[in-house]
């Protein structure tokens, strides 16, 4: 009896021992298998790279399993990848066009490339022709590249009141939300010292190519260029724009440098109005700084601009084309 308690011990033991062995072999067998299957994630191999948890996050949003692996074959990190990830208004559909582009422009800051491809910028004047959209109403584009027909004429202008523009009667007119905010922005003006006048609004198509061609002729294609916009490439024609000078500052001072237009530049985005061709971002616009040409965007596309000083141009590729 004794001997047969003694062997049921036993046994109890034996099968004890084997299966604390089979536990701790399984904890130790997953541990291993979970280790060994992390070594073939690409996190754990770009980590081996030198890459950090936020680099590699930025990564995997942007770039699918092909191309990660072709990264992996590299020698060092990508910092081309990185750089270009990390702007604000990168966009993945344009990843191929930075990389041609920043290999013969590498000099340039990333936030530049990205915003000279976005903004097809990247191509010569007028190379490529796109359609302007009406129908998105004041946040259409028209530049050297997007282009109105020859027949489009906006709805609902209305002529600008003689009490705010030059010429006579009738020859300045505007889409109606954009006059109604130009009569809002006027006052406000008005409120704080600045007379604001009309020298120019809505142009059709011929009177376009009149300016246009006048400006070739005088001053040669490449000056009249930097000025003016072949018809169908010009804002003007779009219905959502206003040429202003100041009534009460002395006639010597240029625009670009009166109280007025340091007032537009602070407040006529409160107004949906914006500067469409502002110092220093030529080589996205096409044209010399203009302080006087004013566009209407409506409110919110107006403070995005205004607050990240983007040109029109770079807020359409992002915020709408996309
Ligand atoms: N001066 C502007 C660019 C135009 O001609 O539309
Ligand atoms: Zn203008």
């Amino acid at each position: 009896m004794k001997k047969k308690k003694l062997r049921l011990k036993k046994s109890v033991i034996r099968f004890f021992i084997v299966f604390v062995i089979l536990i701790v072999g399984v904890v130790y067998g997953l541990k291993y298998y979970n280790n060994y299957k992390y070594q073939q994630t690409n996190e754990y191999k770009l980590l081996q790279k030198g890459y950090s948890m936020e680099e590699i996050a930025l990564l995997q949003n942007n770039l699918d399993e092909e191309e990660i692996n072709n990264i992996l074959n590299e020698e060092n990190k990508n910092e081309i990848y990185l750089n270009l990830f990390k702007e604000k208004y990168y966009l993945k559909k344009n990843l191929d066009e930075y990389l041609t582009y920043y290999q013969k422009n590498n000099e340039k800051s990333f936030k530049d490339i990205v915003a000279i491809v976005n903004t097809h910028a990247n191509n010569k004047w007028y190379a490529i022709e796109l359609d302007s959209k009406p129908e998105l109403k004041e946040l259409l584009i028209v530049n050297k590249f997007y282009k109105l027909k020859a027949d489009y004429i906006p709805e609902n202008l209305e002529v600008i009141s003689l009490s705010y523009s030059y010429g006579n009667e009738g020859d300045n007119k505007l889409v109606k939300v954009a006059y109604d905010e130009f009569l809002n922005l006027w006052q406000a003006a008005h409120e704080n010292g600045h007379d604001l006048m009309v020298t120019s609004s809505y142009r059709t198509y011929e009177e376009q190519k009149e300016i246009y061609d006048e400006r070739k002729i005088s001053q040669g294609e490449r000056k009249a260029d930097e000025t003016a916009a072949h018809a169908g490439n010009s804002e003007h024609q779009s219905g959502y724009v206003v040429d202003m000078t100041s009534k009460n500052e002395p006639t010597d001072v240029e625009f670009s440098d009166s109280q007025a237009y340091k007032w537009l530049q602070e407040n006529a985005y409160k107004y949906g109005f914006i500067e469409r061709y502002p110092e220093g971002k030529t080589y996205l616009t096409g044209y010399s700084p203009e302080s006087w040409h004013w566009r209407y965007v409506g409110k919110e596309a107006a403070k995005i601009v205004h607050d990240e000083d983007i040109t029109y141009d770079e807020y359409y590729a992002y915020y709408i084309e996309k």
